[in-house]
């Protein structure tokens, strides 16, 4: 038991008199310990990182408006940033937890990070952000809850069950980084992952003796919401369950049009939400199975991921052959199906009105920007990925602290607008965002694998997608009335996807290859987006009063006084103590109101 279980019930009592007497918004306080330990996904013994000793780490149910303030302890021996994918920060940068912003927790410290979950609804994850740690785990669910006062585009579900799938190495982080800076592929990964756990025994020459496997608990008649992310490294996952259909909802923060789906291609960092009806005989247990895309022949039957959905009442344990996917091969059936999610444009969500009361196909682009990845490829002897030719090269000094304090030299606002045909480099460069742009950005890839982007401090609309080369008339295949608005798509290999952004969330902004391994390489960019009228910040929040310095600011840098403090905290035994300390810690938030 930990500090984290008790304080939402201690905050929740007072965080209603708080909001009583100032007319503000909730606050919830998490207490983290990040740290090693040790698990067998796929049977081999191996360190990932847990969150409070569990992995996958604990999930973050919060209300929309809600106050979040996690305090994250360090405990890795390396540096650590953690990111919230999808939570837009509005106003505050600071708290993204991505190197361009913030200055990595050093080993043996603790951070604070405090953000406002303001104006979202939905689902979405966090993950340690840097030196590739998002291999070793270290990731959990965020939930954003609609307020009370607006309805749930469906019936309430019976619960909610949260589901990461991702592809597996038995080799850690730091193996695979030094791969890749070897100038070496990864290779196939060993095994897919369902919450960190390895595949049920569907077949005993494909699978192995006495791995640990996922068992999803339910029962007979009720509806379930099912979140599914992929966490994983590089590993476009197909989603499905036996006998069951799969009703879209909600993906990254918007409500869809409700439509059943037998399986659902989900590409790394993307999230889902499906209610899961068990209208099944309960005859058997049932598979829930989240299998590779598009993946070497050789290797599909190891890439295959296997939980057990158990009703109450069932009489035995699953059989047969998986249910079928997709053929594996087909990128066509793939991007019909993400063709296919529209926006429910009359659904509300963070806010009464109906989401589709933003109007996004009727408002004119003012910037266009042309991405485009190629494949990995030598850059000064070293195997790096590109955007429009540049790879970005991570200064000591966060952007973001750089542009408060006036650090020279640090990163130009001269990012290209197309590809430019010179030699690919590495270079801070940076996307030069007007403040209340409405930005066109098209997704080219030019490289052979799938590859997700996500942007941070935003949900973009996704507008089209399609094989081939981008050109000017593309733009008449666009969606514009109901593509639907979210944080993380897909490009397909050889072709392209166009999002549309409204710029108007001050701060610099990441925009990444969310597979690990070309993000890795070079593969992101920021965007930064400055309002040139603001002097009061009215627009964006100042620099809390905790940030970490580094780099060329490293001289502002106080010695960390009270880590001893902290590390008292995860070895607390009495539950007393505990209580106490909680009620401690909420307390004293209070009186600051
Ligand atoms: C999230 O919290 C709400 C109460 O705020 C609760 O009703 C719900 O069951 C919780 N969901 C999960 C998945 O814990
Ligand atoms: C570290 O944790 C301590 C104890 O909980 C807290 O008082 C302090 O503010 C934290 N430090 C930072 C930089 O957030
Ligand atoms: C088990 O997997 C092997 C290898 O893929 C396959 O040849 C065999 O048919 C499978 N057995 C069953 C019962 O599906
Ligand atoms: C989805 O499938 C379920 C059966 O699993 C059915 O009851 C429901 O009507 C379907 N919904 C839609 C929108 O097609
Ligand atoms: C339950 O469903 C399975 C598969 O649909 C079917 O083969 C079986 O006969 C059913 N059993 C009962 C008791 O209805
Ligand atoms: C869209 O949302 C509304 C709730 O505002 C809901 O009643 C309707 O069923 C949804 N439409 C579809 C097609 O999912
Ligand atoms: C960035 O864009 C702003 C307009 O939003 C412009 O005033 C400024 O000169 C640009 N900066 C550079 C370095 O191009
Ligand atoms: C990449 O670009 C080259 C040159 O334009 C083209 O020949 C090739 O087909 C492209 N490959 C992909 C996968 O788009
Ligand atoms: C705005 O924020 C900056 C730091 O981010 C701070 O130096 C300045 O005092 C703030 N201005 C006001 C009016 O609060």
């Amino acid at each position: 038991m930990y500090c984290r279980f008790l304080v939402p019930f201690v905050v929740l009592t007072l965080w209603q008199s708080v909001h009583r007497v100032h007319g503000g918004d909730p606050f919830a306080f998490f207490e983290w310990d990040v740290s090693y330990m040790t698990a067998a996904p796929l049977g081999v013994k191996q360190q990932v990182i847990g969150i409070s000793g569990s992995y996958p780490g604990p999930i973050l149910n919060v209300t929309t408006n809600w106050n979040v303030v996690v305090n994250v302890r360090n405990s890795l021996d390396e540096p650590l940033l953690i990111t919230w994918n999808g939570i837009q920060h509005r106003k505050n940068s600071w708290a993204d937890g991505v190197l361009g912003t913030n200055c990595p927790i050093p080993p043996g410290w603790n951070w604070t990070y405090q953000f406002q979950v303001k104006d979202q609804i939905g689902s979405f994850f966090y993950f340690p952000s840097t030196n590739f740690q998002r291999a070793a785990g270290g990731y959990g669910g965020i939930i954003v809850n609609n307020r009370d006062i607006i309805p749930l585009p469906f019936g309430t579900p019976d619960g909610d069950i949260t589901i990461f799938i991702s592809d597996w190495y038995n080799r850690d982080h730091k193996e695979l980084r030094k791969t890749l800076e070897s100038g070496k592929d990864l290779g196939p990964p060993d095994g897919v992952v369902i919450n960190g756990l390895g595949p049920y025994r569907y077949n005993n020459s494909v699978v192995g003796d006495g791995i640990i496997y996922e068992t999803v608990n339910v029962e007979p008649g009720k509806t379930y919401r099912f979140r599914v992310h992929n966490v994983g490294i590089s590993t476009s996952l197909n989603f499905r369950i036996q006998n069951h259909n799969l009703l879209l909802v909600e993906t990254e923060g918007s409500y869809t049009v409700q439509q059943n789906y037998t399986n659902m291609d989900i590409h790394v960092g993307q999230s889902f939400s499906f209610l899961v009806t068990m209208d099944q005989n309960a005859s058997s247990d049932y598979y829930v199975v989240a299998s590779s895309r598009f993946m070497d022949p050789t290797v599909r039957d190891t890439l295959t991921g296997v939980a057990i959905l158990h009703y109450s009442n069932s009489q035995g344990p699953a059989f047969g052959p998986l249910p079928d996917g997709p053929n594996e091969d087909d990128t066509y059936f793939s991007m019909n199906q993400a063709r296919s999610i529209r926006w429910n444009v009359s659904a509300s969500a963070a806010r009464p009105n109906p989401q589709g009361s933003f109007r996004y196909g009727e408002i004119t682009v003012t910037d266009v920007y042309v991405l485009l990845n190629k494949p990995p490829e030598l850059i000064n002897e070293q195997l790096r990925a590109t955007l429009n030719g540049i790879s970005y090269f991570a200064p000591q000094t966060p952007l973001k602290l750089a542009q408060l304090f006036n650090v020279p030299g640090v990163y130009k606002l001269d990012f290209p607008e197309r590809f430019m045909d010179r030699p690919p480099k590495l270079d801070t460069s940076v996307i030069n965002g007007t403040y209340k742009a409405f930005m066109e950005i098209i997704l080219q890839n030019n490289g052979t694998t799938v590859q997700s982007y996500h942007l941070d401090g935003y949900a973009f609309f996704v507008v089209g997608m399609d094989f081939g080369i981008w050109t000017e008339n593309s733009r008449g295949t666009y969606n514009k009335w109901d593509g639907v608005a979210r944080s993380t798509t897909q490009v397909f290999p050889g072709a392209w996807t166009a999002i549309l952004v409204y710029l108007d969330n001050v701060g610099i902004w990441n925009l990444r290859s969310e597979n690990l391994d070309t993000w890795y390489l070079g593969q992101e960019v920021y965007i930064s987006v400055v309002n040139p009228e603001d002097s009061s910040n009215k627009t964006e929040l100042p620099l809390p009063d905790n940030a970490i310095f580094c780099g060329a600011l490293s001289s502002l840098q106080k010695e960390q006084s009270n880590k001893y403090r902290f590390s008292e905290a995860p070895s607390f035994t009495s539950s007393a103590k505990m209580l106490f300390s909680c009620i401690l810690i909420a307390l004293l938030h209070y009186l600051k109101y």
